[in-house]
């Protein structure tokens, strides 16, 4: 699959970068208003009561900033965060060797939780519960359970997923948080505290039009800005006007709406090559050559998102919305 610039993953190439440009606070994080409300009532109940934060599972779409989060959650505490993630996790004994080496209090960040091994979410049961963790030594006849103490620590678990994670485990969160996507004008803000970051000059127009092309994601308003800001430098001298950041966008081959060429090819070939759908999306993977899964997974969400697409049970249907936005006349059925 080709890398695209609106994806909402991560590249290998922006990983360090976007670790310089997390915010710290939670009052540095912008939006996700209902979240941080709540994150910051029982934040500051665990610390008056001198208790650990109940565990918190964080959900969403990618790069909205749930890994951020979890970051923000143990520095407002006070505390260190060890991460790991779901499919690090192999055997129970890698979680004991985690869970042991805990400091009272600490946060554990498990990134990806819904692929954590069935076998290894009944060790962390009662470890959520009480603390404590039933190890098996020995084999056969003579093997035996030891229920070994741990620390008091605070779970925080993410997951693009929320969905694949099983019952059990999604009932021992205390706390749940669903991250939603931002609206322009926390984008916006977002756009304008990177390009602070960055030493780079950007007025409030340009800000709003690299938001708007953003899907609602934080990681893709940065990586925009990134490719602006190259731009300027080499074309300008260096600070972001308008006209400068549409023309970037332009060649970016971002549209308005932040849709790419492979949102007009699947949006124009349900148009053009089925009369605007319903169709079925083996269907429709067929005729443009690409995995039904793909398109389930990575292309559709933003535009089921946005209204451009709707799900019928006959199959995809485009909305007059997309007519609109290609400058067509709205068939009449
Ligand atoms: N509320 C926010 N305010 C400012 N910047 C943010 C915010 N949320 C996310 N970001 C920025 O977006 C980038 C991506 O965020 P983050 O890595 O936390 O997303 P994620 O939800 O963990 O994604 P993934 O699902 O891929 O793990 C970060 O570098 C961060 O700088
Ligand atoms: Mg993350």
């Amino acid at each position: 699959m080709e890398e695209r610039i609106i994806s909402g993953e991560v590249n290998e190439q922006e990983i360090s970068l976007e670790q310089s440009l997390r915010p710290q606070t939670l009052k540095q994080y912008i939006g996700q208003n209902q979240v941080k409300g709540n994150l910051e009532v029982f934040i500051k109940a665990a610390k008056l009561r001198r208790e650990t934060l109940d565990h918190v599972l964080l959900y969403g779409p990618p790069g909205l900033g749930k890994t951020t989060l979890a970051v923000i959650i143990a520095n407002e505490m006070g505390v260190n965060i060890r991460t790991t993630s779901g499919p690090a996790i192999e055997r129970p004994g890698d979680l004991a060797a985690i869970l042991t080496a805990l400091e009272p209090g600490d946060v554990l960040f498990i990134d990806e939780i819904h692929r954590l091994p069935r076998s290894i979410e009944e060790v962390l049961y009662p470890a959520m519960e009480d603390f404590c963790l039933d190890i098996v030594i020995g084999k056969g006849p003579t093997a035996r359970s030891v229920r070994l103490d741990l620390p008091p620590f605070t779970l925080v678990g993410a997951t693009t997923r929320a969905g694949a994670l099983s019952a059990p485990l999604r009932d021992r969160f205390g706390v749940l948080g669903r991250l939603e996507y931002y609206n322009e004008d926390e984008l916006k803000n977002i756009v304008k505290r990177t390009a602070e970051l960055f030493d780079t000059e950007i007025d409030d127009q340009s800000a709003g039009e690299i938001a708007r092309r953003a899907r609602g994601t934080p990681r893709i308003a940065n990586r925009l800005l990134r490719r602006v800001r190259d731009f300027a430098q080499v074309k300008g001298d260096g600070s972001i006007n308008l006209n400068l950041a549409k023309e970037a966008l332009e060649l970016l081959q971002v549209d308005r709406l932040g849709l790419d060429h492979i949102d007009h090819k699947l949006l124009k070939g349900i148009i053009e090559k089925f009369r605007g759908g319903p169709v079925g999306l083996d269907t429709i993977a067929a005729s443009i050559g690409e995995e039904a899964e793909t398109i389930e997974d990575v292309y559709e969400p933003y535009l089921l998102q946005i209204g451009f697409l709707q799900r019928t049970p006959r199959g995809r249907l485009v909305t007059p919305k997309v007519y609109h936005h290609f400058g067509m006349e709205v068939p009449t059925k």
